[in-house]
């Protein structure tokens, strides 16, 4: 089977500090697939070298068999990554809705031509992306806020807002960093049933980054650790928390 997602010895360094030092992995189609690690291991950096927010120093990404390096992240969205942010990044001032449309905006099917002259076709990919926006919103159970402003959104429906708008790119890929950050027990819970329909049902695999143990392991079937920048271990939720060196970096760091 070939890879989704096939990186070897992605590297960057920032002045003299090696953030991620030869990272490897194989991320299959439909995989469910985890990175973790404490605090500076170089996680949020590997997203950002896959997403073209950074250019790695070395190594390589292949995404579907086309080299991603130096893409930039609009190119690397049109192939079919999408991703969120570690600190949430949405509009405030717009709506719920509005945001999620802002992902189906970025690969509008119509022209300057069609925008400018306001054709029937502009209308009906506007309607297409409301549409799909508004259905990502059910998928995510945001639907009934749909038409308020995002900044009114508690902080556990803001990390779910920004999960929809990166799916209304229609991604074959999607990296979340930190999902379940300042999210509740309950929140958490439905987080983690939504991550999985996320894969099974809309067929987009999961590139997951997350601190929250519990759910990390409830739901990946692979995890990668990473520990200052290495790949300390790579294996089922059950290997990995058996594995010495797994333990050792995540109470070293305590
Ligand atoms: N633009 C940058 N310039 C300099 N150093 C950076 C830059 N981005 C990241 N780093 C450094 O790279 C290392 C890895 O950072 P990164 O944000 O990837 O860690 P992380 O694993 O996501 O951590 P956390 O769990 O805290 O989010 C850290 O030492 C960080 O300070
Ligand atoms: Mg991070």
């Amino acid at each position: 089977m070939t890879a989704l997602l096939q990186t070897s010895g992605l590297t960057i360094q920032f002045g003299g500090l090696t953030a991620v030092d030869a990272f490897d992995c194989a991320i299959q189609p439909g995989d469910l697939y985890g990175i973790i690690g404490p605090n500076g291991a170089g996680k949020t950096t590997v997203f950002n070298m896959l997403t073209g927010v950074y250019l790695p120093t070395a190594g390589v990404a292949h995404f579907d068999g086309t080299l991603i390096n130096g893409c930039s992240p609009a190119q690397v969205s049109a192939l079919g990554i999408s991703r969120t942010f570690q600190n949430i990044r949405l509009f405030d001032e717009l709506s719920v809705l509005e945001n999620a449309m802002t992902g189906a905006h970025q690969h509008a099917k119509i022209n300057l031509f069609d925008s400018l002259l306001r054709t029937p076709r502009h209308y009906r990919e506007e309607k297409r992306q409301r549409d799909r926006a508004y259905e990502l919103l059910q998928f995510m159970g945001l639907e009934e806020r749909a038409g308020l402003p995002a900044k009114q959104l508690p902080y556990g429906h803001r990390r779910k807002l920004e999960i929809a708008r990166a799916l209304a790119t229609e991604p074959r890929l999607i990296c979340l960093d930190e999902p379940a950050a300042g999210m509740n027990t309950g929140e958490k819970a439905e987080l983690s049933a939504l991550i999985r329909r996320i894969r099974d049902e809309l067929k987009v695999t999961v590139l997951l980054i997350e601190h929250d143990m519990k759910l990390v392991m409830g739901i990946c079937e692979k995890i990668q650790v990473l520990d200052y920048g290495k790949t300390i271990a790579l294996g089922t939720p059950k290997e990995i928390q058996s594995n010495p060196k797994v333990i050792e970096a995540y109470l070293g760091g305590e």
